[in-house]
Formats: structure tokens, C-alpha cells, sequence
């Protein structure tokens, strides 16, 4: 089968596409014949190698060549463990390696949303539980919420601004010019181009902000946050080579000691139990992924390089 490997860290440049061994089903996994896959910020941090990130996967270069997460796919083969898939199955979930033909998943599968592609349901898995995770579970938001986004635009913040509405609050999305009308049209209530309008000197106030994008310092956020609100750093710039974006995440804490405000930093988990939800969301027509561009396998460097701009709008998803 085919998949997308790199044997060395580096840029996009350092991907290719290779024939390898199809895997097995084992007895307690399932094989899915992928169909589409999309592309995250962990796997540009993975390809590129930040030192902190190489310990388990090799320091010089990485053990493990294959690439990708998410997925959508059928159901070639069950385990003879396996009672809740039969083969033909449509199935989305995550597994490490997802940039390739077939994929044995263990536990990070549910069924597929009926009423989307592939292609859109290999946009939700990382993008949508981190949305879901981050402003349910780590943000506690209420109905009647307050809600920043900062960083609406892109694969979380896309599935971000629709769950915070299916959740009852009430969103304002920062974007840029171009991404105004399609943040809009996700729910937001209000929305800020934040190259016009500085979204920390407007004197509004908020009860939950989620920090994708990590472009300010803390005190520059506190002006917009109530006594209490809770602040969920989900991402933030790429930082350094060492580090990356934990440096952001220091920063910001550090800067928040003594506030009365909580600060919070996380990262998502696969969930059968989310992905569900996810799905019944989807199937109900609270939210829907925002797919702004599918290149196939062999252009997996390029939807690498696409994703890397920072400037995505929705999820950028690959196609076998
Ligand atoms: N904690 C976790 O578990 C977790 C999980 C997934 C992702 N993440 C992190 O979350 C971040 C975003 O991931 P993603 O998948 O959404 O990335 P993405 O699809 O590349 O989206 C990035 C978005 O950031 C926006 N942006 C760039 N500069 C901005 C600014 N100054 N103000 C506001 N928005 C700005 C861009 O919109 P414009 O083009 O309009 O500027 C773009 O849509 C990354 O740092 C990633 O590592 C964390």
C-alpha cells in the first residue's frame, strides 16, 4: 500500500511516498481502508522534529518514518475480538500513520457521521475534540457564556465557533480580513478582524477565552477577561526550535500568577465517547466541517506546506 513517510526532520521537503507493507488486523483491531485523512499542526511539529518532541520518535531521526492521525474510511477486516464493526463499515477516528492506504485501528474508531463525506470527516477528529474538549472540560462554559475565540478560523477554531453556539453561548471569533464573512457564517455573533480592530481595547469582557492562535501577551488579555473567567490555551505561535509553543504556555502562566482568573493549558484525547457526540452533532446539523482544500496523497509536502502558512482557513484534508 501506499503511505507518506519522512527519514529525516525537517521541512515538508522531507516527505515522500512509498509502497509498504499493508498492515494485519489483529484480533482486537479493526482495518480500515482510509479514504481521506487531514493534516494538524502535531504533524507539521512531528516532521519538523522540535527538540522536546524527538526523545520518544528518535533525536537525530525518526524511528517511526510514517506520518498522519486522522482518518475516514470503510471497513476492510475485523478481529476475531472486535463485535461493534462489521466489515463495510464507514468509520472515522485516529490512529498514528493515517497518511496511507489502510490503517489497524484498536480504539480510537466510532462510526462515521452519516450525512458527510470522507473528506469532511477526516476534518473533524484533532481539530473538533480539541474544540469540544477545550471549551466544555477545560473551559466549563455555561449557556449565556461570553465566549472569545482568538484564532476562529482555523481547523479548531472553525469547529470552536459552532460548538460554542451548539452549547448556548454567546461568540465573538477574531480572524482575518478574508476569514470575516466565513467565520460568520459558522454562528459567531460577533466577529473581529484583527487587523483592523485590536480585540484587547474594545472594552468588552468575557466569561471564556479560548486562545488558539496565542498572539498577545497576558496582560494584554486580562483587560478583556471578567474577575473570573477562565482562559484555555489551546495553541500559540510556533516558538522555538527547542520547545515550540511550550515556551508561549510558560509565559502565559507565568504572566497570570496572582491573577484571579484561571488559566488552563491542554492537550486533546482521542475519545470514542467525544467522537460520538462529535458525530450526533454533526448528524443533527449543529456543526459541519469546513474544508478548505483536498489534495491527494502524492501532495501530502503540499498540504503540509499549505497547513504550515498559519493561515488556513478550516481543515486542509488529504485524499487517497
Ligand atoms: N492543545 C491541543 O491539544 C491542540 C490540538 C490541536 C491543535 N492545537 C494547536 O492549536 C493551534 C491551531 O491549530 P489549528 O489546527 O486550528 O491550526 P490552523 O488550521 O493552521 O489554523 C490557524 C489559524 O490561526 C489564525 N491566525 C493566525 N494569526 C492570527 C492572529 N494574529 N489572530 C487570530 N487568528 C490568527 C489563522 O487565521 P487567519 O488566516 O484569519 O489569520 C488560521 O486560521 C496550533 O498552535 C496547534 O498546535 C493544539
Amino acid at each position: 500500500m501506499k503511505a507518506v513517510v519522512h527519514y529525516a526532520y525537517g521541512s515538508p521537503d522531507v516527505l515522500k511516498i512509498e509502497e509498504v507493507a499493508k498492515p494485519d488486523v489483529t484480533e482486537d483491531g479493526v482495518l480500515v481502508r482510509i479514504h481521506a485523512s487531514s493534516v494538524n499542526p502535531a504533524e507539521w511539529y512531528s516532521v519538523k522534529g522540535l527538540l522536546i518532541a524527538r526523545g520518544p520518535n528518535g533525536l537525530f531521526k525518526p524511528k517511526n518514518p510514517r506520518v498522519g492521525g486522522d482518518f475516514s474510511g470503510v471497513v476492510e477486516a475485523v478481529g476475531s475480538k472486535v463485535t461493534d464493526f462489521k466489515v463495510g463499515d464507514e468509520v472515522y477516528g485516529g490512529r498514528s500513520g493515517a497518511f496511507a492506504e489502510y490503517v489497524n485501528v484498536v480504539n480510537a474508531i466510532v462510526r462515521k457521521p452519516a450525512n458527510i463525506s470522507h473528506e469532511e470527516a477526516a476534518a473533524v477528529p484533532t481539530a473538533a475534540l480539541t474544540a469540544l474538549q477545550g471549551l466544555r472540560d477545560h473551559g466549563k462554559l455555561k449557556p449565556g457564556d461570553k465566549v472569545l475565540i482568538n484564532g476562529a478560523a482555523g481547523g479548531v477554531g472553525t469547529f470552536a465557533v459552532q460548538i460554542a453556539k451548539a452549547l448556548g453561548a454567546e461568540v465573538t471569533g477574531v480572524t482575518s480580513t478574508k476569514n470575516v464573512e466565513m467565520v460568520r457564517s459558522l454562528g459567531a455573533d460577533h466577529v473581529i478582524d484583527y487587523t483592523r480592530e485590536d480585540f484587547t481595547q474594545n472594552g468588552q469582557l468575557y466569561d471564556l477565552f479560548l486562545d488558539i492562535a496565542g498572539t498577545r501577551s497576558w496582560r494584554e488579555y486580562k483587560r478583556v477577561l471578567k474577575p473570573n473567567a477562565r482562559f484555555v490555551i489551546v495553541g500559540s505561535p510556533k516558538g522555538n526550535q527547542v520547545i515550540g509553543p511550550l515556551s508561549y504556555v510558560l509565559k502565559i502562566n507565568f504572566g497570570a500568577v496572582g491573577s484571579s482568573q484561571k488559566v488552563s493549558f491542554f492537550i486533546a484525547q482521542f475519545s470514542r465517547e467525544d467522537l460520538s457526540t462529535l458525530r450526533e452533532m454533526i448528524e443533527a446539523g449543529k456543526i459541519k466541517p469546513v474544508v478548505e482544500k483536498v489534495y491527494p496523497l502524492h501532495k501530502a509536502a503540499d498540504a503540509m506546506r499549505h497547513l504550515g502558512t498559519g493561515h488556513a482557513s478550516g481543515k486542509i484534508v488529504l485524499k487517497m
